[in-house]
């Protein structure tokens, strides 16, 4: 597979942004992480408390930030953007297919692929059996704005695409929102797999799907209030706490 290289270890120190020009208007205030070697990372918190902004972040969507996000010591500024992308695995919830063919869709930046692996990543995104009902098979196409395909197809076109990839560092923003709770059951315990010997950043939408996570860090008006692994956040009895008292598993 593709990325021999090991990143060792990602960090941010202290970036805040703003997505207005409105003066010290900062949707992500003083945020803060570190992800050592194979640790799994959650951002939970209240809708528009900024999760996708820092998977967006280090995506490298936005430049105009204070603060540095450093990949191996170097600030994620300074690498080729592609090759940068190319070290990314990404499922969100409003995830990007580009106008063409299911395979076309599955093998995008990723090289040496075989029908095999293909066929291994459609399986363990429990998107095999769904891709057999197309009499196309995985020459369907997506159609423009994929609108051939249903919300639920798209993001298990785009697990597989991540675990076809098998990329160095994982972000999963909602990745499974659109699935029902058997699906997701399913393709979270791919994802987990998946997730055993990479870093990975996952905002859930369910606290089934994160309880396992090295560290979650719970953030509200962009700025991180707590952070522990489920079980440390249980027993603090506040921000963690409440977030799962008021949503019934939903978060
Ligand atoms: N492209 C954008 N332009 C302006 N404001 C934005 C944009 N994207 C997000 N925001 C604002 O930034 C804040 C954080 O949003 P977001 O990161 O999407 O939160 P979350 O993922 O936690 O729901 C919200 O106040 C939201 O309205
Ligand atoms: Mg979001």
């Amino acid at each position: 597979m593709i990325n021999q290289k090991l990143i060792q270890q990602m960090e941010s120190y202290h970036f805040k942004m703003s997505h207005s020009n409105i003066l010290n208007f900062y949707v992500l205030k003083h945020v803060s992480f570190k992800i050592p070697v194979k640790s799994k990372l959650a951002f939970v918190g209240p809708s528009g408390s900024g999760k996708t902004s820092i998977i967006q972040l280090i995506q490298r969507f936005y430049t105009n930030y204070q603060g540095e996000i450093l990949l191996d010591g170097v600030d994620i500024k300074k690498y080729d953007l592609k090759k940068y992308r190319s070290y990314l695995g990404v499922g969100q919830q409003e995830c990007v297919l580009f106008n063409g063919i299911i395979k076309q869709n599955m093998v995008q930046n990723t090289q040496n692929i075989s029908a095999n692996d293909i066929e291994n990543a459609f399986i363990l995104a429990n998107t095999q059996e769904y891709i057999n009902t197309f009499y196309e098979g995985l020459q369907k196409q997506v159609g423009q704005r994929c609108i051939q395909i249903s919300g639920g197809q798209k993001q298990k076109i785009a697990i597989a695409r991540v675990i076809l990839k098998q990329p160095q560092l994982i972000l999963l923003d909602e990745a499974t929102s659109a699935l029902d709770s058997q699906n997701e059951n399913q393709v979270q315990k791919s994802l987990n797999t998946l997730m055993q010997n990479k870093k990975s950043i996952s905002v859930a939408h369910t606290i089934s799907t994160i309880i396992d996570c090295d560290i979650i860090f719970v953030l509200e008006n962009g700025q991180i209030v707590e952070q522990g692994d489920y079980q440390q956040l249980m027993i603090l009895k506040n921000h963690f706490y409440k977030l799962q008292q008021n949503s019934n598993n939903q978060i």
